[in-house]
């Protein structure tokens, strides 16, 4: 951050020091990052009135850089260049519009067992098909929170595939996360992995479970919204750089509580929500059977596919 940003945001009309103060470690640090903020995720995020984020966002507005406007034509070039990875199912693949995007954060939400985890072994794997079998012909990154990444697994997916297991174990970089702030860490640390192996797909699994047992309490939401903000725009950034796809996965919440709301809803809130392009919600079936529901994306329909998890993997 240069001195320059810094003091604009302290010198901005309405804007005390100790506001500038809380909204610097809530992760505006720029001009531009509070004119585009919408008064109530500030007051939320950096623990301030909604009256009072209001006024800075105002003010911010007026002198911040808001950037220029872009040509369809360019808008249309930057996406062409967007991959699509296969999930190893037709049918999932074209609830995707063609797979898993790259530039973008893919969401897997659902209970236990539903199968998240399954199918980010099954990416971790086919990332490294080549483009046309419908890989990225990339390397993966994998921060595992929950110690579930299983090596076994991905050599009887490397099998099903005629892949060569010991190739593609070696294609896949693995750390767990001891706690939230270790996976932020990892998160910030995968660049230099990324700058070393040509890194097509970096997954979370599990997105929020950390965060989820360790902010306890009403008291602590602003705290655990505003590090799961830079925590998932660190992620979209990683995505933008190395034209990667971003998997993060999402337990749903049993109980209602001050964080997490409706039972049947993922963990993190608007956050994640809206930071994530595509959602998908998991649910078992009979016989090896998943149900995948498309929640949210910016281009295609609600809409729903059936897949099968077994030895193999993910398949139709
Ligand atoms: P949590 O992380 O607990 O929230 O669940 P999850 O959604 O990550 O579940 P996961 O992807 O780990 O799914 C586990 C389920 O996948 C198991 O209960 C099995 O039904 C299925 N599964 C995993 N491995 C195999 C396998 O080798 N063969 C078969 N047939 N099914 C498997
Ligand atoms: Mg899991």
């Amino acid at each position: 951050m240069s001195e320059e940003e810094e003091n604009g945001i302290e010198k901005l009309p309405g804007v005390g020091p100790a506001t500038a103060e809380k909204l610097k470690e809530a992760g505006y640090t720029t001009l531009l990052s509070i004119a585009v903020e919408s008064p109530r995720n500030m007051a939320d995020l950096a623990d301030i009135g909604e009256t009072i984020a209001a006024k800075a966002i105002a003010a911010a507005k007026k002198v911040a850089d808001v950037g220029g406007f872009e040509t369809g034509d360019v808008v249309m070039k930057r996406r062409e260049e967007i991959g699509k990875l296969t999930s190893g199912s037709k049918a999932l693949n074209s609830l995707l519009g063609g797979g898993f995007e790259t530039q973008a954060i893919s969401e897997l939400f659902g209970e236990f067992g539903s199968g998240k985890t399954q199918i980010a072994h099954q990416c971790a794997v086919t990332v490294q098909l080549s483009v046309e079998e419908g890989g990225l012909d990339g390397d993966v990154i994998i921060i595992d929170t929950e110690n579930t990444f299983r090596p076994e697994r991905i050599v009887q997916m490397a099998e099903a595939l005629d892949m060569d297991p010991k190739k593609v174990l070696s294609r896949i970089h693995v750390a767990r996360a001891f706690n939230s702030h270790h996976q932020m860490l990892l998160a910030e640390k995968a660049r230099e992995i990324a700058d070393e192996h040509n890194v097509r797909l970096l997954i979370v699994d599990s997105l929020t479970s950390h965060f989820r047992a360790e902010y306890v309490g009403r008291g602590t939401l602003a705290d655990r919204q505003q590090k799961l903000n830079k925590h998932m725009h660190e992620l979209l950034r990683f995505g933008d750089i190395y034209n990667a796809a971003i998997i993060v996965t999402n337990q749903v919440s049993t109980k209602p509580d001050a964080f997490f709301g409706d039972p049947t809803r993922a963990i993190g809130g608007h956050i994640v929500g809206h930071t994530s392009t595509f959602r998908m919600y998991l649910r078992k079936s009979k016989g090896g059977k998943r149900i995948v529901r498309l929640i949210d994306s910016p281009n295609l329909p609600e809409a729903e596919a059936v897949i099968m998890v077994d030895e193999c993997g993910i398949r139709d």
